[in-house]
């Protein structure tokens, strides 16, 4: 096995300097180190009667390389950065350096996803698979919540992460919210992964649930609605900079932030943890808690980005845009109202269509207020509180009592 312990042997003896073994390194020590670090690069760049033709040609290829001309296709100005240059649109420092932070929430966003890793196999299954296959397990209507809640989720998760990845990422232009959106990109894909390890273990047609956007007017309705948002803004000449452009960025936010992972995911999550409540396909069930806890905190950057835009493009934030952004959220919410129809037909695990549609409402307006709108629903309450409570549950404490996933543990390097 490898350690770092062994690094350190091979590394002493005549190359470690007195000086710096000490930890006295002298400015003048250090420029010495500068120059005689940049004279042995360029002795290994010289030919030598053992290189091959191959490595000959690479070496002179090298040669043409001009730093000058790298440095210019970066994005921003080459100087050191100061926070009070950093944007979160439109920002013209340099892009490739993360500190100082002018943005710590965004970074705290980014350690608190890490600290919450989980892996959908991690969740046993077992007892699902039994239930799913013995014909008396569960009663159609809880079958039709879990193929179309496995429907819509497989999909929408790829949706975002496309969106995130291939439009909102290059346009968002702050080092530490790409950092979370990195971050949030890849738990996009372990949440497609654990839609996937669920359709895969409960053995159904794969063809079918994957297609159900396409197919299934109240999923595909809502999948539409998403793409909408993204058609520009994805397309690699778009650029932000002008007050058209940078609206329709806050547009494409809003959609992906407020109302897919604001909206859109809440029927399905509460119904899937309704029955993971009533012990029934409690390992999906599971799969949708963490799946849920990570959304909550999308959600919660999504919010915090829009409203850091609004603050610093006042301009942008106008009665247009206000109007704009209300009618998105009331859509949202319309075809999430639809979802709760289609998918509850009859009453269904302690819950109704008509329930939902209060919670529903008390959710947008919950959204409305976040981006510093008027709530449209007044008096709504929630007939569900404890979804709250799942959304803040910490990782040491499981819901359903599973198992304890501990990921902050670092350690040591094994690299057998
Ligand atoms: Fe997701
Ligand atoms: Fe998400």
């Amino acid at each position: 096995m490898l350690s770092w312990d062994e690094f350190d042997k091979e590394e002493e003896g005549e190359v470690a300097t007195k000086g710096a073994n000490a930890g006295h390194a002298t400015e003048a020590n250090m420029d010495r180190l500068d120059g005689a670090g940049a004279a042995a690069a360029v002795e290994a760049r010289a030919v030598t009667a053992s290189d091959s033709a191959a490595i000959v040609r690479a070496k002179a290829a090298l040669d043409k390389l001009d730093i000058a001309e790298g440095l210019a296709e970066l994005e921003g100005a080459s100087a050191r950065v100061a926070v009070d240059e950093k944007r979160m649109i439109n920002c013209r420092a340099d892009l490739n350096q993360l500190v100082p932070f002018k943005y710590d929430w965004a970074w705290q966003k980014y350690l608190d996803g890490c600290a919450n890793h989980w892996m959908p196999q991690e969740v046993n299954m077992t007892a699902d698979i039994a239930l799913w296959k013995n014909p008396e397990g569960l009663t159609d209507d809880e079958r039709r919540i879990v193929m179309r809640n496995l429907g819509f989720f497989s999909t929408a998760d790829s949706l975002v992460a496309n969106n995130l990845v291939l439009a909102v990422y290059r346009l968002i232009t702050n080092p530490e919210c790409r950092q979370y959106i990195l971050r949030q990109a890849f738990e996009e894909a372990i949440h497609t992964h654990a839609y996937q390890y669920c359709i895969e273990s409960l053995a159904m047609d794969e063809g079918e649930i994957f297609n159900m956007y396409h197919e299934i007017p109240s999923v595909a309705k809502k999948a539409a609605w998403g793409l909408k948002y993204t058609r520009s803004i994805s397309d690699p000449k778009f650029e932000t900079g002008t007050v058209d452009t940078d609206k329709e960025l806050l547009r494409n936010l809003v959609a992906y932030y407020c109302v897919l992972e604001g909206i859109f995911f809440y029927c399905g999550f509460t119904q899937i943890l309704s029955m993971g409540r009533r012990n029934k396909m409690t390992g999906v069930a599971e799969q949708f808690q963490y799946i849920l806890r990570d959304e909550s905190m999308h959600l919660n950057f999504g919010i915090d980005v829009i409203n850091q835009i609004k603050i610093e493009n006042p301009h942008l934030w106008d009665a247009e845009m206000k109007e704009e952004a209300t009618q998105m959220i009331l859509q949202g919410t319309q075809l999430e109202i639809e979802y709760a129809r289609d998918t509850m037909p009859r009453g269904v695990l302690g819950m109704n269509a008509a329930m939902m549609e209060d919670y529903l409402k008390f959710i947008a307006n919950r959204r409305l207020s976040q981006i510093g709108l008027k709530e449209e629903y007044p008096g709504t309450t929630n007939p569900f509180p404890w979804m709250s409570e799942i959304m803040d549950l910490k990782k040491e404490k499981n819901f359903f009592e599973t198992r304890v996933i501990e990921y902050q543990t670092g350690g040591a390097l094994s690299w057998d």
